[in-house]
């Protein structure tokens, strides 16, 4: 069947403070909403699969899926965690659909593995907005992991065999890119008073100029620009994500119009937001 939903999503911590500690209740309504809104798009789309890019699973070489049958477990953040904890999950894996991209990836001659490893677990970027969005576990998961040293071009065409395989495939398939915009931290010392906050109005800017490009469907000015935004604006990931994402639909020949469903807000220092791109 193919492809029938993507979008780029948002994944801070901070959401998941915001639906379990009492103090942040409402802190991230509008992203709550946002992944109440994709999950009922994508039921109604009838996805079976979820593939995540998630740009908390970090490699250094090649690229890499979790081809597990299975995802279960209970997860706290190594990174965040006072803000991240008790996320219990448990979804089906897709080994079939994984083995289909890990061979499309070859084919384009590129190194890909997915691996069933029982050790093998799932980070954040998937699992914080797969609670929300896959209520029930109605779809299977592939998380798909962010080579960080990777150049824009090989994440173009990476994201392009993982289009190629989906749509040879006999899935309907969500593709999420997982990942924020700019991603500029606090300093530590300021870390608590900017929770809600972009850290630099050169990013804030940057960022609202680029959801203003894919509103307007403007793809060949985003593409051209993305590998120095990615570097100033310290793309999570380097951006890996954004350009799988984009691979996948066809880069600058991409027709499609960005569709806000969370607006831009600052989490932490970084710009977050949630974007339909249709397909
Ligand atoms: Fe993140």
């Amino acid at each position: 069947m193919g492809l029938v939903h993507a979008a780029k999503i948002t994944h801070v911590p901070t959401i998941w403070m915001s639906h379990t500690i009492p103090e942040f209740k409402g802190l991230r309504d509008s992203a709550l909403e946002g992944f109440s809104k994709l999950s009922a798009t994508t039921q109604a789309a009838k996805v079976d699969t979820f593939v995540v890019m998630d740009t908390h699973w970090i490699v250094n070489q090649g690229f890499h899926l979790n081809a597990k049958p299975r995802h279960q477990g209970n997860f706290i953040s190594h990174e965040l965690p006072h803000m991240l904890s008790d996320l219990a999950y448990d979804y089906q894996g897709d080994a079939e659909l994984s083995e289909l991209i890990v061979e499309e990836v070859r084919a384009s001659g590129q190194r890909a593995i997915g691996h069933a490893h029982p050790d093998l677990g799932v980070e954040y970027g998937t699992l914080l907005p797969m609670y929300f969005i896959n209520q029930g576990s109605f779809a299977r998961v592939i998380p798909v992991a962010c080579n960080q040293f990777a150049s824009m071009e090989e994440n173009r065409q990476f994201g392009a065999a993982i289009g190629k395989a989906i749509a040879k495939s006999e899935r309907r398939v969500s593709l999420l890119a997982s990942g924020s915009l700019s991603h500029a931290f606090w300093p530590n010392h300021q870390s608590q008073a900017g929770v809600n906050a972009v850290n630099g109005e050169f990013n804030r800017q940057m960022d609202l100029r680029v959801l203003d490009l894919w509103q307007a469907g403007r793809w060949q000015e985003f593409t051209d620009m993305l590998p120095e935004y990615a570097v100033k604006c310290v793309g999570e990931c380097a951006m890996a994500d954004t350009a799988m994402l984009l691979g996948a639909l066809g880069w600058d020949a991409y027709q499609g119009k960005g569709e806000i469903v969370t607006p831009y807000f600052g989490s932490s220092g970084t710009g977050q937001v949630i974007v339909n791109f249709p397909v």
